[in-house]
């Protein structure tokens, strides 16, 4: 028989996954928040600690049962109950109109009214959903349409997906649940900017972001990435009653799955095209990539009269506005070697037009990626601009011509001919010769162009002086005299004797976070380079710290921080710091890079959850200026961590084991000298 405490815990455990899951479905179905991430976050790890101590409590559909499971193997192939068929497109309101004629047509019967549901297209994936007895069981990618992937366990980490059905009523038996798995731009922004910060390639698109996401052997990863879901529709469903895609929509809203907000019912084709053509500008309001609008005969009836053509209904049309795309012939694929040794391919193409814009080069990804899409040299291809963004080659557009062939990334460094490695698990090439000409070469022209900023001086220049061997690193730059200048092609009096003043007025006046910045550190950006340099001040501070201690800097974890530790742990990185700082470039803080003194310099806080009279940054404006320092970690040396609404469960339990006085906003007005 269970224990009392065992049955307060299991009805806590239910209270607990009852509210979390509530809280999941305001967020993501009703889109009207309950409570706090904060307040989730507590929540959540009270549940998690509960179901460790009585694991005979934890249920399949646990909100803390989405946190991702160990690598699995291959993906099991299966079958979806129920075949998932694809859409005819149009690309026309003209082809809008004929196909509801043709629609009319077919159904027959003069005067019978057809409705229509119009929703945005998202560009993701479509999965399938299997729940038996209102739990989810097994969630697959679309795959051919009869057979897709058990991605169930990656499927389970998204919190959009409801691992029970919602609903007073039960639902018994077996439903398919089908809809769209996709990045949010948000999302896909800044899982890029962590990629390219880690060094790693971004992703090209958020589909391919999203595909790749859900497709991880370690659930774990998926469960990081920023994914969800819309539904937006039902295939097998036992004991469900439903007459119109309409209702459909109302059913799965009422069971805890999200469907997209713009969904509407027209009641004519005209007012279809209407919505179509609006959307086509309204699109890039949105916090999504759609990249069409379907269109649903509305009725179930008139569905089934109007039946499929191999897998593609009859009642559906995906409406796609025109892409961005032309043919050109693909010249050459060359070789960039980046700042970091990394091999980037990209495409020379023969100049075409494409969106009234003429391209004449655009990006590849990786050698396995080239060869994936049939990408070669010599062969006429589809080349895409997707909105703002970097022209993109696609995939061939017909058979390989004769005499072409795969793509072979070179075996030996275009620059140095060192012999390029390719690290296992990683997609990119590089040249692991860290003296190579790409580090020396792309570290002096970001730095002429982007840290030290030198009017006069740019990427041409810098290329010239590499060239002639004239300047090799930073400190060659801030060793050039006017007369090699002069010998250059290009350079007079007057030109040579600006640039020369601006290179030595860049000497001093590049503050130190910049100076950080311009050293090339993988990983470092403009704003981890600044709070490097406000939390240590100086170089020597830097250098003598250990990976702790950087860890506990603003915006680093273990492996960034374990980065920068083993950069200034390298000798001729050291040799370099040495020589610069020789040469007068600023290792130290500037008046601007220091907290400022006060009562409080030399102490350090960090604050967790909603304060009431002042937004974090306020509080934390308030508290530099009294000369504190503000951190996002608590530490031993934490001066105390204060605590609004909501606070943060980790930093609590950190704060109380390191004996770190915890603050409230009283006490942290009372610092202010408020009460
Ligand atoms: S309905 C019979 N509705 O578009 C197919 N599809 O080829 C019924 N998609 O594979 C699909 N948003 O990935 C439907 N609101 C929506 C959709 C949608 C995106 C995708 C889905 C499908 C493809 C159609």
């Amino acid at each position: 028989m269970a224990s009392s405490r065992t049955t307060t815990a299991s009805a806590r455990a239910a209270e607990l996954r009852d509210i979390l899951n509530r809280a999941l479905i305001a967020y993501h179905v009703k889109d009207e928040p309950v409570m706090e991430d904060a307040a989730y976050d507590v929540l959540f790890d009270e549940l998690v600690a509960l179901e460790e101590e009585h694991p005979e409590l934890l249920t399949p559909d646990s909100p803390t049962q989405r946190v991702g499971a160990p690598a699995s193997e291959r993906f099991r192939k299966v079958r979806h109950l129920s075949p998932m068929g694809s859409l005819d497109k149009v690309t026309t309101d003209e082809a809008v109109a004929k196909w509801a004629d043709d629609v009319r047509k077919r159904l027959g019967r003069e005067g019978d009214a057809v409705a229509y549901v119009l929703e945005p297209k998202i560009d993701g994936l479509a999965i399938n959903l299997t729940y038996r007895d209102g739990v989810l069981e097994q969630g697959a990618t679309r795959g051919d349409g009869v057979e897709g992937e058990d991605v169930t366990v990656n499927l389970r980490t998204i919190r959009a997906i409801p691992l029970a059905m919602a609903g007073k009523k039960k639902v018994s038996g077996t439903v398919e649940v089908r809809g769209e798995v996709y990045m949010p731009l948000s999302g896909f922004n800044a899982l890029n900017e962590r990629l390219v910060a880690e060094d790693k390639k971004p992703t090209p698109n958020p589909r391919n972001a999203a595909a790749g996401s859900l497709r991880q052997k370690d659930s774990t990863i998926t469960a990081a990435r920023p994914l969800s879901f819309w539904a937006y529709g039902i295939g097998v469903h036992e004991g469900v009653d439903l007459a119109t895609h309409w209702e459909t929509l109302t059913w799965l809203r009422e069971h805890g799955f999200p469907t997209n907000p713009f969904a509407e019912r027209v009641e004519s084709v005209e007012e279809a095209v209407e919505r179509c053509v609006a959307w086509e500008t309204r699109r890039r309001e949105l916090d999504y990539e759609i990249d069409g609008i379907v269109i649903k005969v509305d009725s179930y009836a008139q569905q089934e009269r109007l039946g499929a053509l191999h897998g593609r209904p009859r009642w559906s049309r995906a409406f796609k506005w025109a892409p961005l795309t032309a043919v050109t012939r693909l010249k050459k694929i060359m070789i960039r070697v980046g700042r970091t040794g990394a091999l980037n391919p990209w495409a020379l193409l023969e100049p075409v037009e494409v969106g009234g814009v003429t391209v004449s080069r655009a990006t590849l990804h990786n050698e396995e990626d080239i060869n994936r899409k049939g990408i070669r040299e010599g062969d006429d291809v589809i080349v895409q601009r997707a909105g703002d963004v970097i022209p993109q080659v696609v995939g061939p557009a017909g058979p390989h011509r004769k005499g072409t062939r795969e793509f072979r990334m070179p075996t030996h460094c275009p620059l140095c001919n060192t012999e390029i490695v390719k690290p296992e698990g990683e997609a990119m090439h590089r040249c692991p010769n860290r003296a190579c000409p790409s580090r020396g070469l792309e570290t002096l022209i970001s730095w002429v162009e982007g840290p030290a900023d030198i009017d006069g001086v740019g990427e041409q220049t810098v290329r010239t002086l590499w060239e002639k061997a004239l300047v090799r690193s930073l400190p060659d730059l801030y060793r050039l005299k006017k007369e090699q200048l002069l010998e250059l092609d290009g350079f007079g009096e007057i030109s040579a004797t600006n640039a020369i003043q601006q290179i030595e007025a860049s000497r001093t006046r590049v503050p130190f976070s910049r100076v950080l910045l311009g050293l090339n550190i993988s990983g470092i950006g403009w704003v981890l380079a600044q709070n490097l340099a406000r939390h240590f001040l100086t170089v020597d501070a830097l250098i003598a710290s250990s990976p702790e201690e950087i860890a506990e800097v603003e915006g680093f974890g273990p492996d960034r921080a374990e980065a920068v530790a083993e950069w200034f742990a390298d000798e001729d990185n050291r040799a370099l710091v040495e020589d610069l700082r020789g040469l007068g470039l600023r290792f130290e803080a500037g008046e601007d890079e220091k907290p400022r003194e006060g009562p409080l310099t030399g102490s350090t806080y960090v604050i967790t959850g909603t304060l009431e009279r002042f937004s974090r940054d306020e509080a934390q404006e308030r508290l530099e200026a009294l000369g504190a320092k503000v951190t996002g970690s608590v530490s031993a040396k934490t001066t105390g961590l204060v605590v609004g609404e909501e606070p943060g469960a980790s930093k609590l339990t950190k704060a109380q084991k390191a004996e770190v006085p915890i603050l409230s906003e009283a006490d942290l007005l009372s610092l202010f000298g408020e009460s």
